[in-house]
């Protein structure tokens, strides 16, 4: 029997209702496979900031260091800005924790229909590997003449070598254990960026010399966009700066149906700090509260945490399930053309579990 103990934060909208379905999964999952889960929940929210004046306490991210991991819905209600509920919560954990790597897999699965003519399934099967601390998120900036005229902002991007460096490095290493073609794509935009991207592009070159056996290109990030909706069969790892791997994750999330389906993890592969797992997509407010929701993308990303933690029989049973309710096609929610519940898919993957 193994204890893992987990923070679990549900966030906003729909976070709320698929975190709800992801731990009974994971509590089927830990019945099969001999897991004791303690999930301690925290409260951290809009609902939180608007008693508080804050998305959590001072000492919020320190309350979290000592668990297993992270797991979270999503963060963001329309009446309150985004800026700051993001930044108040979810960019401080990934910044502070030091979650260097966002993996993000987006995978065409069996039972389900690309927008993409003529896709069968697997013909999408990559990994994007976003960096997730520094970049176009470093936070650094400001306003000065704040709400005159003349205002002007100033929001920079930081990128260092080291960070540049580890998470190339990562990307050629998830290439040469994925059983897919090795090759590796970088993102830039080297050719408007002169100074960030070139960095990115030297750094892209040097790391790849230690990887012979992986074969590479590059891609300027508009002809990226293009490329994951005209061949994203020719992608296998793709690695990417913060803001570039964001946009493109949404673009994989569509193309392999659904952002109800995109399941994510932001590691500190050195496991210093927890890692938390919390899917591609955010709150939803325009289906929220509505058991409209799909759910499949949190179960995943709690495979993703359960691989993470070492029970890799439990994570492969979870991931069989979600697959075989995709494939037999009943029990499928409204983004995915059916007109189940969100509860009615997570009983449906529980109930299925190996
Ligand atoms: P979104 O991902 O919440 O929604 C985009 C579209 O996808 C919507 O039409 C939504 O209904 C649909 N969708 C998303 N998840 C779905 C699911 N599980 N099942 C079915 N349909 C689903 O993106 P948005 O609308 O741009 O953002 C809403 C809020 O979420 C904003 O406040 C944003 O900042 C926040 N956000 C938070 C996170 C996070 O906390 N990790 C991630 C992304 C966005
Ligand atoms: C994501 C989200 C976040 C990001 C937002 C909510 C800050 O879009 O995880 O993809 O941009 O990292
Ligand atoms: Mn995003």
């Amino acid at each position: 029997m193994s204890k893992r103990k987990i923070a679990v934060i549900r966030g906003d909208g729909i976070g709320v209702e698929v975190v709800g379905e992801a731990l009974k999964v994971l509590e089927a999952a830990g019945a099969k496979h001999g897991i004791e889960w303690t999930f301690d929940e925290f409260p951290w929210s809009s609902q939180y900031y608007r008693e508080h004046g804050q998305m959590m306490p001072d000492d919020g991210v320190d309350q979290l260091r000592d668990y297993d991991a992270i797991f979270l819905g999503a963060v963001g209600q329309p009446d309150i800005q985004d800026h700051i509920t993001l930044n108040g919560l979810l960019l401080p954990i990934r910044r502070t924790f030091d979650q260097f790597v966002c993996e993000r897999p987006s995978i065409l699965f069996p039972g389900v229909t690309s927008p993409l003519s003529g896709k069968k399934p697997y013909d999408v099967d990559m990994l994007v590997i976003r960096e997730n601390t520094e970049g176009e998120y470093s936070g650094m900036g400001g306003f000065m003449y704040e709400g005159q005229p003349d205002e002007v902002a100033v929001q920079t991007a930081a990128f260092t070598r080291r960070g540049c460096e580890r998470i190339i490095r990562y990307a050629f290493e998830a290439a040469s254990k994925r059983n897919k073609q090795k090759h590796v794509t970088s993102i830039t935009k080297s050719n408007a960026l002169g100074y960030s991207m070139v960095l990115w592009d030297r750094t892209f070159e040097e790391v790849s010399g230690d990887y012979p056996d992986i074969s590479t290109n590059s891609l300027l990030i508009d002809a990226a966009c293009m490329d994951f909706i005209r061949k994203p069969e020719s992608f296998d790892v793709v690695v990417a700066s913060n803001l570039f791997g964001d946009i493109l994750t949404d673009i994989g999330a569509v193309i392999t149906g659904s952002m109800g389906l995109a399941s994510s993890a932001n590691f500190d592969p050195t496991r210093e700090n927890p890692s938390m797992f919390e899917p591609t997509h955010g709150s939803a407010p325009d289906i929220a509260g509505q058991g409209l929701a799909n759910p499949m993308a949190q179960i995943l990303t709690g495979a993703m945490m359960v691989r993470h933690l070492g029970d890799e029989a439990a994570a492969d049973a979870i991931e069989a399930s979600v697959k075989s309710v995709l494939e037999v096609g009943e029990l499928l929610t409204p983004d995915l053309g059916g007109s189940a519940s969100t509860s009615g898919v997570g009983d449906a993957i529980a109930g299925n579990l190996a």
